[in-house]
């Protein structure tokens, strides 16, 4: 158990799908600030295939938190990620999660918010204020709100635009991580 986590309880039992045929993974790794030794948090992380990227940048002397309310894909990745600084964990990033306030380089999330309501989102942005230490990054994925072969009705998406606006923290960088996806970073 890591300093940055207390045990608590979680009743989400959601499953997981995963981006990853459809997301330029490498274009995404060059573009997020990651160091040795940094402490990240994959929050909604699926199958927890990016956490294991952000494990081989972060090193031992990292940490990488690798979190979703779905306990089936978390049980198979705890499994998948023994003996390694990836600790995943069943959890809610639209709540106070386990983890201590100012702790986290990086808050990846990828391909999850457009399913949030407006109270998750508001709860979302907070957690992620209180999480992120000074100057640290958050990285939103998410599919174009313009009309795509599949994805979820275009009133459930965001542009990079309406994401600014409702996330109080400093955008820096826009990237196309995709032919239907974009990346929009902020930082605190
Ligand atoms: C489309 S999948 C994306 C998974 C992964 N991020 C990826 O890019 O492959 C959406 C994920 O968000 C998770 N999720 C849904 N609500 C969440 C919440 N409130 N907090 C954290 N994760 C959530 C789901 O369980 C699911 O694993």
């Amino acid at each position: 158990m890591s300093e940055c986590r207390s045990e608590t309880d979680h009743n989400h039992h959601h499953r997981g799908k995963s981006s990853e045929i459809l997301l330029d993974k490498t274009k995404i790794l060059a573009n997020l600030p990651i160091i040795l030794g940094q402490v990240i948090l994959d929050a909604g992380c699926g199958n927890g295939y990016m956490s294991k990227e952000f494990y081989k940048l972060t090193g031992e002397l990292g940490k990488v938190y690798a979190l979703d309310p779905d306990a089936v894909s978390i049980d198979v990745l705890k499994a998948e990620t023994l003996n390694t600084n990836i600790e995943a964990f069943v959890g809610d990033i639209t709540k106070q999660t386990e983890l201590g306030a100012s702790c986290l380089d990086l808050v990846y999330i990828s391909t999850v918010i457009h399913g949030f309501s407006r109270t998750q989102l508001t709860g979302f942005v907070n957690e992620v204020k209180r999480l992120l230490k000074t100057n640290g990054t958050l990285a939103i994925v998410e599919i174009e709100k313009s009309d795509t072969p599949f994805g979820p009705p275009l009133d459930m998406r965001f542009s990079p635009e309406e994401l600014k606006e409702i996330i109080d923290l400093n955008p820096t960088r826009y990237v196309e991580v995709g032919e239907f996806f974009y990346m929009q970073l902020f930082e605190r």
